[in-house]
């Protein structure tokens, strides 16, 4: 086997061994984040290339680039004015989906990590997306005044879309308490990441409700792993 291969799953093991509070428990946050500012180039296609190359070593869990795809073409779709991110990390899919935002249009990234919020920011200044992109640190029980004055100032009166990558035990949570905070409604697109792996059966069975939402499963694969089944779920409110 090829040694990037075998480093790519050595590192895939021992972040599910050793991984904790948002981390892969080893420094390797720390390493991608100085590979980015030393070898990318100032903008968004440089800036993901090289952590998916430095992914093809030793595996992150950002949603990679299959999974990006299905994300990128999400995002083109609806052409949302709000974007909410449930779970930063290094902030790769941050730099997706804002690099996708119209003129005006803004991300506000939710990461309880400081450190992982830091590496964000510094990913996101990197390809030149800091003016879309509001990096909030803390959980969304905290912050969710912080979020609805966010959106009041960016003039809408609700999120356009949601990326749900956080712990798996605050998926429906969290969109409960977005709902209950009248902060997402009719149009809003809720996209939720690894929905085989691990999954989260009860907000699976909530988005399952037809007469509240119109819910599409996209069977694909774990990020830069391509052997492991993952799926992630579209739903939009009606
Ligand atoms: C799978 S990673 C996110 C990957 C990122 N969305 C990407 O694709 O590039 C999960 C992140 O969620 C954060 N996290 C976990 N639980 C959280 C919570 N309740 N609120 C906010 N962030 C959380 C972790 O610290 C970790 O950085």
């Amino acid at each position: 086997m090829a040694p990037e291969i075998l480093s790519r799953l050595w590192t895939f093991f021992t972040q599910a061994i050793k991984g904790k509070d948002g981390t892969a428990g080893d420094g390797r946050e720390k390493l991608v984040l100085k590979s980015v500012l030393e070898d990318a180039e100032k903008n968004p296609e440089s800036v993901i290339k090289t952590i998916d190359k430095f992914a093809s070593r030793c595996w992150l869990m950002n949603i990679g680039d299959d999974k990006g795809q299905l994300l990128d073409k999400a995002v083109g779709d609806r052409k949302p004015k709000v974007v909410l991110e449930l779970g930063a990390y290094i902030g790769y899919s941050a730099v997706r989906i804002s690099s996708q935002l119209e003129e005006g249009a803004k991300l506000i990234s939710l990461e309880m990590n400081p450190a992982n919020a830091s590496t964000v920011r510094q990913v996101v200044e990197h390809a030149g997306l800091s003016d879309k992109v509001v990096v909030v640190e803390g959980i969304l029980e905290d912050k969710i005044g912080e979020i609805k004055r966010l959106v009041q100032e960016m003039n809408a009166e609700i999120i356009d879309f949601v990326f749900i990558d956080h712990e798996k035990r605050y998926y429906l949570l969290d969109i409960l308490l977005l709902k209950e905070n009248g902060l997402i409604g009719k149009g809003t697109v809720l996209f939720a990441d690894n929905m085989k792996l691990p999954g989260s059966q009860e907000y699976r069975e909530y988005v399952s409700n037809k007469e509240v939402y119109d819910t599409v499963e996209h069977n694909t694969c774990i990020e830069y792993m391509r052997f492991l089944p993952d799926s992630v779920i579209i739903s939009t409110l009606k």
